[in-house]
C-alpha cells in the first residue's frame, strides 16, 4: 500500500473543553476534513478518562485504521497509559502523539496563530507517521544467571532478592569469609543489631537457594556482553577436603602468625585458620602464599588426611548473563600523613579497629584499651575527616564517619562511664534519625570540638594532640590514651585493567560511575552490568541495602522470564548497505555495535538485546545503513519539511527546535504548565535523544526554511543515554564551521543543555534566537523559498 492510500484517524482532545478558549477546533476540524489521508476525525473532551480510552480502543478494534494521530495534552501523561493499554489488549497500532496543549494552547496568546501552529504540528505528525512501521517484536531468551562480585552486605542482599525470584546466582568473594566490613561492626543503626546478626538473617535465608559461593576468588578479566558475559577468575584451591572434622590441630601446629585482617591487625591469625565461624566461613582456610618454604606440618598432623598441599591455583571461565559489582570499600590508612602516623602509632586506631574492640567476641573481648599498655582507655579523642573532605586527598565526605564516631562514643560511655571522650570535627553530618544520636551524645557528656589538628606528640603514655578550636579561637593540647581516626572511605582495590577490558566507566577516586545519577543509580554504562553500595561511593548501610534491592528489581524487571518479547525501538543495520566504516562503533555511547564478517565483508552488527534505542549511531552513518525503528531518516525529513510548510508564505522568523524526549521535553512541558508564553513561530520536533540528530537533518531544516535551529538536550553528564548530547555538541561545532564556510552566520544553530524544569534558560534561549534571527534576517534558503512562492 502506498503512503497516500493509508487510512489515518485523527483524535483530538479538548481537555474538558478548556483548550477551546485557546484553539479553534472548528478550524482544525475544517482543515483536516480536507486532508485525504484523514479518514475519520474524533473529538473527545476527556481522553485521559478510562471510559473514553476504552471507547477509543473499541473504535480501533472495529474500524481498523492504518495509523492514528492523537493530538492532546503532553505525551508524558497519556502516551504511556495508551501504550500499556494497547499491550494489554494485544492491539498492534501505530500512533503518533502531538502535544497541542503545552506546545500550543497554553503558551500562545493569539488564538489564530496558536491554531495554525497546532495544524502544522499535526501535519508534521501525519508526514512522520506515513513512513512508520510497526515496531518489530523481538523475542529474547536468556539464562537467568547472575554473577555478583563482592560478598558484603550489598552483594548478599542482591543475591537473596534474585534467588527468591528464581535466578541462579554465583557470588564471588576475594576473602575467605562472607560479610565484608559489616561483619566487623558491633552496632548498626537503624537496625539496632550487630553486623553479624544483620548478615546472619540474610545468610540463613540463602540456605538451600540457587546460589554458589566462590571464596578466595579474584576476577582476572571480563569479556562479552549482556546475556553472554565471560568472567575469568583465579581462585585458591580448597586444600582441605570434606573429611575435615574441625579438630583444628593444623591451626595449633602452624608456625606462621599473621595480623588478623578481620580484627584490623589487633589480633593474629595463623596461615591455616578459620577466620570466622559459620555461616560467614564454612571451613578451615589455608593462606598458601604465607606458608614457610617446604613446611607441611598441617598436612602431616591432620588425623583425617584432609589436607592436600599439592593443589594448584585454579583458573576458571564462567558464563553469565548479568554482572553485579558490590565490591565495597577500603579504609584510608594515613601512612604518609606523619601527623597521624609517626608518633605513638600503636595507640592511634581507626573506627573499624574501635568497632573490633567493642565486639565482645573481638580481640579485646569488648574492652576499649590503650594497645601499648593494655589498660582500659580513660581519655579518648576522635578525629573526624581524616583524608575525607581534603582537597589534597579525598575531596568528598565519607558519610559513615560522624554517625559511627558518635555511636561508638555513646557505647563507650555506657561501658566506661568515667571515660572522657571528645570528638574533633570540621562539620557534624548526622542524617535522618542519627540526629537523635548527636543529641544523645551531648546529653551523656561527649565533648565536641570544632577544630583542626596541628600536631601530635607522645608524652609518657599519653598522646598529646594540638587542636586549634576554631569556635573558641584557641589552641588546646588534648591529652588522651588513644586517638581514634575517622578515616576516608576509598573504593576497593580492583585492578584498573578489569574495568578497562569490561569498558566500565569509573569516576574520580576510582568509584564505579552510575549510568544516570538521578534515575539509574545502580546501572552502569554497560548494559547488563550493575553496581551497588560502596563500590559506587560512600554509602550508609541502609543505602547499601536499598541499592541492592534496586539492582535486583532492575534485573528482575529486565528478565522476569527466560523468554521475553520486547517491543522497544532499536537501531537496525542493513548489512548490504553497510561498508564497515566503524563510525557507529565510535558513536554509540554504550559501545554496542561490533564489526562482524558476513559474506566475506566486514559489517556492523547491533545486538538487539543491548540496544537502548537512542539513535546516536545513525547520526554519521554515510551509507544510510542504520535506521532507528521508531524514527527512520525519511520520517524525520518528512516531519521537518511538514513542520516548516508555512515558511515560504510569511515574513516572521521561524525557529525550529529539536528536543530530546527526556529533560528538554520536560522543560517545555513545564513552561506550558506555567503558561510561559513564547513566539508562535517556534516549533519543536521530539527525538529520543539529541544524539539521533544528523548533519543532514539540520541541513534539511535550513533547506525548508528554518531561520534558526535550536537543539535542546539534557545537561552535560545528564543525558539519559550517557553521552548522546556530547556527540551532538561536537556535531553542532562542525555545523557552525560549515555554515561559516558557506557564508552563513554560524550562530543560526545553537545547542543548550537543560535540566528537567529549566524554564527560564529555555525562554531566554528562544528570546535570544528571535533577536538573532531578526538581526541576521531570513536565511538564503528561506528567501529562495519565498521567491519561489511569490512566482
Ligand atoms: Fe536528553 Fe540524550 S536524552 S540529551
Amino acid at each position: 500500500m502506498s503512503t497516500e492510500e493509508l487510512k489515518i484517524a485523527l483524535i483530538l482532545c479538548t481537555c474538558g473543553k478548556s483548550l477551546e478558549t485557546y484553539l479553534d477546533f472548528t478550524e482544525i476540524q475544517r482543515h483536516f476534513e480536507l486532508n485525504k489521508s484523514i479518514i475519520k476525525l474524533f473529538i473527545y473532551e476527556d481522553l485521559c478518562f478510562e471510559k473514553r480510552l476504552n471507547e477509543l480502543f473499541k473504535a480501533m478494534e472495529e474500524m481498523n485504521f492504518d495509523r492514528y494521530i492523537i493530538a492532546a495534552c503532553t505525551p508524558q501523561i497519556l502516551e504511556m497509559i495508551i501504550k500499556n493499554k494497547l499491550k494489554e489488549k494485544k492491539l498492534d497500532v501505530i500512533f503518533e502523539f502531538v502535544n497541542i496543549r503545552e506546545h500550543c494552547a497554553w503558551i500562545h496568546k493569539d488564538k489564530t496563530k496558536a491554531t495554525n501552529k497546532a495544524i502544522l504540528l499535526i501535519e508534521a505528525a501525519i508526514a512522520k507517521i506515513k513512513g512508520a512501521n510497526l515496531i518489530r517484536k523481538k523475542q529474547d531468551s536468556i539464562h537467568r544467571h547472575v554473577t555478583i562480585i563482592g560478598g558484603g552486605i550489598s552483594g548478599l542482599q542482591v543475591a537473596l532478592d534474585l534467588c527468591e525470584f528464581g535466578f541462579e546466582v554465583l557470588l564471588i568473594e576475594k576473602n575467605s569469609w562472607l560479610g565484608g566490613h559489616v561483619v566487623q561492626l558491633e552496632t548498626i543503626t537503624p537496625f539496632n543489631m550487630t553486623g553479624k546478626e544483620l548478615l546472619t538473617t540474610i545468610l540463613r535465608k540463602l540456605k538451600g537457594k540457587t546460589i554458589e559461593f566462590k571464596l578466595g576468588t579474584q576476577i582476572k578479566w571480563i569479556d562479552g556482553a549482556f546475556g553472554n558475559f565471560t568472567i575469568h577468575i583465579q581462585r585458591s584451591p580448597p586444600y582441605i577436603n570434606e573429611n575435615c572434622d574441625l579438630c583444628k590441630k593444623c591451626i595449633e601446629i602452624c608456625p606462621v602468625t599473621l595480623p588478623n585482617p578481620l580484627d584490623e591487625g589487633l589480633s593474629t591469625i595463623k596461615a591455616i585458620d578459620m577466620p570466622l565461624n559459620p555461616p560467614f566461613c564454612e571451613s578451615i582456610w589455608l593462606n598458601r602464599s604465607k606458608c614457610l618454604p617446604n613446611c607441611s606440618l598441617c598436612e602431616k598432623i591432620c588425623p583425617k588426611k584432609a589436607i592436600n598441599l599439592t593443589q594448584e591455583v585454579i583458573e576458571e571461565t564462567i558464563k553469565t548473563s548479568f554482572i553485579v559489582f558490590s565490591t565495597g570499600y577500603e579504609l584510608y590508612h594515613p601512612k604518609n600523613r606523619s601527623v597521624f602516623y609517626s608518633k605513638g602509632k600503636a595507640n592511634i586506631l581507626n573506627q573499624l579497629q574501635l568497632a573490633r574492640m567493642l565486639d565482645p567476641e573481638g580481640p579485646t573481648q569488648g574492652k576499649v584499651i590503650q594497645p601499648s599498655t593494655g589498660k582500659v582507655a580513660k581519655r579518648i579523642l576522635m578525629i573526624q575527616c581524616v583524608g575525607s573532605r581534603d582537597i589534597s586527598y579525598a575531596n568528598y565526605c565519607s558519610k559513615y564517619c560522624c554517625s559511627t564516631a558518635i555511636r561508638h562514643a555513646i557505647e563507650i560511655k555506657k561501658r566506661i562511664p568515667d571515660c572522657e571522650i571528645s570528638i574533633c570535627y570540621i562539620d557534624i553530618r548526622t542524617p535522618f534519625m542519627d540526629e537523635e544520636l548527636y543529641r544523645e551524645a551531648r546529653e551523656v557528656g561527649i565533648d565536641f570540638i570544632r577544630g583542626k589538628v596541628g600536631n601530635i606528640y607522645y608524652e609518657s603514655n599519653f598522646l598529646v594532640t594540638e587542636v586549634v578550636d576554631t569556635l573558641l579561637v584557641k589552641q588546646i593540647n588534648y591529652k588522651s590514651d588513644i586517638l581514634v581516626l575517622s578515616t576516608a572511605l576509598l573504593p576497593s582495590k580492583i585492578p584498573s585493567q578489569i574495568f578497562e577490558i569490561a569498558n566500565l566507566k569509573i569516576k574520580d577516586y576510582g568509584f564505579i560511575q552510575e549510568y544516570y545519577p538521578k534515575l539509574k543509580l545502580t546501572e552502569t554504562n554497560r548494559v547488563g552490568i550493575y553496581s551497588c553500595g560502596a563500590a559506587m561511593g560512600p554509602k550508609l548501610i541502609s543505602e547499601c541495602i536499598s541499592e541492592a534491592h534496586s539492582v535486583a528489581v532492575s534485573i528482575i524487571k529486565e528478565y522476569p522470564h527466560e523468554v521475553l518479547v520486547r517491543e522497544n525501538s532499536i537501531s537496525v543495520v542493513n548489512q548490504e548497505l553497510c561498508n564497515g566504516c566503524e563510525l557507529c562503533i565510535r558513536l554509540c555511547p554504550f559501545g554496542i555495535p561490533k564489526l562482524i564478517d558476513v559474506n566475506e565483508k566486514r559489517v556492523a552488527y547491533i545486538d538487539e538485546k543491548q540496544c537502548k534505542g537512542c539513535g546516536t549511531c545513525i547520526s554519521l552513518c554515510p551509507t544510510n545503513a542504520i535506521q532507528l525503528e521508531s524514527l527512520q531518516r525519511d520520517q524525520l525529513f518528512a516531519q521537518i519539511k511538514a513542520i516548516l510548510a508555512d515558511a515560504p508564505k510569511h515574513d516572521e522568523p521561524i525557529i525550529l527546535g529539536f528536543i530530546c524526549e527526556e529533560c528538554a521535553y520536560a522543560t517545555l512541558d513545564f513552561a506550558g504548565m506555567l503558561r510561559k508564553s513564547y513566539a508562535e513561530n517556534t516549533r519543536f520536533i521530539r527525538l529520543p535523544c539529541v544524539g539521533r540528530l544528523s548533519a543532514l537533518d539540520i541541513l534539511t531544516a535550513f533547506e525548508y526554511g528554518a531561520d534558526m535551529v535550536l537543539i535542546f538536550g539534557c545537561e552535560e553528564g545528564k543525558c539519559h543515554y550517557l553521552e548522546g548530547n556530547l556527540r551532538t555538541k561536537l556535531l553542532v561545532e562542525i555545523m557552525k564551521e560549515l555554515l561559516n564556510a558557506i557564508g552563513w552566520e554560524p550562530n543560526r544553530i545553537k545547542m543548550y543543555g537543560l535540566f528537567s524544569a529549566d524554564v527560564y534558560k529555555f525562554l531566554d534561549a528562544i528570546e535570544d534566537a528571535m533577536l538573532k534571527s531578526i538581526e541576521f534576517g531570513p536565511s538564503a534558503a528561506r528567501l529562495k523559498l519565498k521567491n519561489e512562492f511569490k512566482n
